[in-house]
């Protein structure tokens, strides 16, 4: 029980690496959001509209993963109820994320949770009418009380690819029936830069009235983010400014995500922690880092359908690894399994994708007067594609 004690101790102490572990979780949102002044300018100059009575413009809000924009959005609403709460002004924001929330039925029924509709009116129970009713039920509580809602719908592409845009129609649209001052305004955020392809015109259009695009932070920024950040959560001396530097240029170099490197941070002290090591080191970076990607990695084969993990099997099996080779031993694993294979075409979309996600690596390499060939290699540590494939799937 030595090592218990000690936990013990150091925190006792005082003598723990963290001094709030808090600030490096993901539902932690800074106060201050460096970087991101431009477009906390824009979206409050836009909901502003609401001390005037009048309606904000549907807003829709683009970056990749980690730049900040529902943090930005948090800060924001916040501010935003705050003020109204001093001028006795009535807004409702109801911020509803469509990961979570993963039917259009639990997106509504979160929304009518926050509005209270539930509560208010015992009478009609929300459970068991249709999604249209649903809707319709919210806008006529908007109507009736002439409400102002600020709906903020994050993670929006995944309410639209498992539910289509309707419910997004019936709200842009709802505006035109509120004749008496109340309103609903849309704020979707989504991190895919295509979200908006997927969407009817007439969606598309109402619910871009405006629109706001959230670059990667550059390795300098990650390195203020992550120093402003390590000042809060850990105790004087337990980091120093050379690892900071290392953990935003290892999490700048691919993608300027500044939840990866936050969570590189945290991963890497909690290692050092187990170490009882009296600072982050080097080594605690290097070992988080590697310990992030097996777990992405991990995470992409077991999500990948069945296809792509039988093409991925297929290149672990393949000597050579080339196409043909591979469309090959796939072809053979599918007819195993009574499935029909996938066109080589597909096969090699396929292939190029898991390039993409860094789980292969496709090298061109010349084999001289013969010419050229495609060697597929699996760059994810095998034990781990054995550990994410399963071994019912390896040993069908
Ligand atoms: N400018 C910043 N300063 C400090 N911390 C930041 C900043 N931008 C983002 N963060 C932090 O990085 C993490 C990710 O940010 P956030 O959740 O806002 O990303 P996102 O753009 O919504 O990503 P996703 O598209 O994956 O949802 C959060 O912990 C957030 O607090
Ligand atoms: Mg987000």
């Amino acid at each position: 029980m030595t090592d218990i004690d000690d936990i013990f101790e150091r925190a006792a102490t005082g003598k723990s690496l963290l001094k709030n572990r808090q600030t490096l979780t993901i539902d932690y949102v800074p106060e201050k959001l460096p970087f991101r002044d431009q477009e906390s300018r824009t979206l409050a100059q836009s909901l502003s509209s609401v001390f005037k009575g009048t309606r904000p413009s549907n807003l829709l809000l683009f970056g990749k993963p980690g730049t900040g924009k529902t943090a930005v959005v948090k800060n924001i609403v916040e501010h935003l109820i705050a003020k109204a709460k001093e001028r006795n002004i009535e807004v409702i924001v109801p911020i509803i994320n469509a990961k979570t929330a993963n039917t259009a039925y639990k997106v509504l029924y979160e929304i009518a949770e926050t509005m209270g509709i539930n509560r208010e009116d015992k009478k009609v129970h929300f459970t068991g009418l249709s999604i249209g009713e649903a809707t319709d039920r919210i806008l006529q509580f908007i109507q009736k009380r002439n409400l102002h809602v600020i709906m903020v719908i994050d993670e929006i592409d995944s309410l639209v690819d498992k539910n289509g845009d309707n419910v997004l129609y019936s709200f842009t649209r709802a505006n035109e029936r509120m004749t008496k001052g109340g309103f609903i305004s849309l704020i979707g955020i989504s991190n895919s830069l295509t979200f908006k392809d997927k969407l009817d015109p007439r969606v598309r259009s109402s619910l871009s009235e405006e629109e706001t695009v959230f670059n990667p932070y550059t390795v300098e920024q990650l390195r203020q983010i992550l120093l402003e950040r390590s000042k809060l959560a850990f105790n004087d001396g337990a980091i120093s400014e050379a690892i900071i530097n290392l953990c935003a240029a290892m999490s700048g170099r691919e993608h300027g995500d500044a939840r990866k490197a936050i969570d590189l941070l945290r991963i890497a002290a909690e290692l050092a922690e187990r170490d009882h090591s009296s600072s982050v080191d080097e080594k605690h970076v290097r070992a988080a880092q590697e310990k992030m990607e097996k777990d992405n990695n991990l995470e992409v084969i077991k999500n990948a359908t069945t296809h792509t993990k039988f093409v991925i099997l297929a290149i672990t099996k393949s000597k050579n690894g080339n196409t043909g080779d591979v469309y090959e031993i796939y072809s053979a694993l599918c007819k195993d399994a009574e499935e029909t294979p996938l066109t080589q075409r597909r096969v090699t979309q396929i292939i190029s994708e898991l390039d993409q996600l860094g789980i292969v690596s496709t090298d061109v390499i010349s084999q001289g007067r013969y010419g050229r060939s495609q060697k597929i290699k699996i760059t994810v540590p095998i034990n781990t594609v054995y550990e994410a494939l399963g071994k019912d799937f390896i040993d069908r």
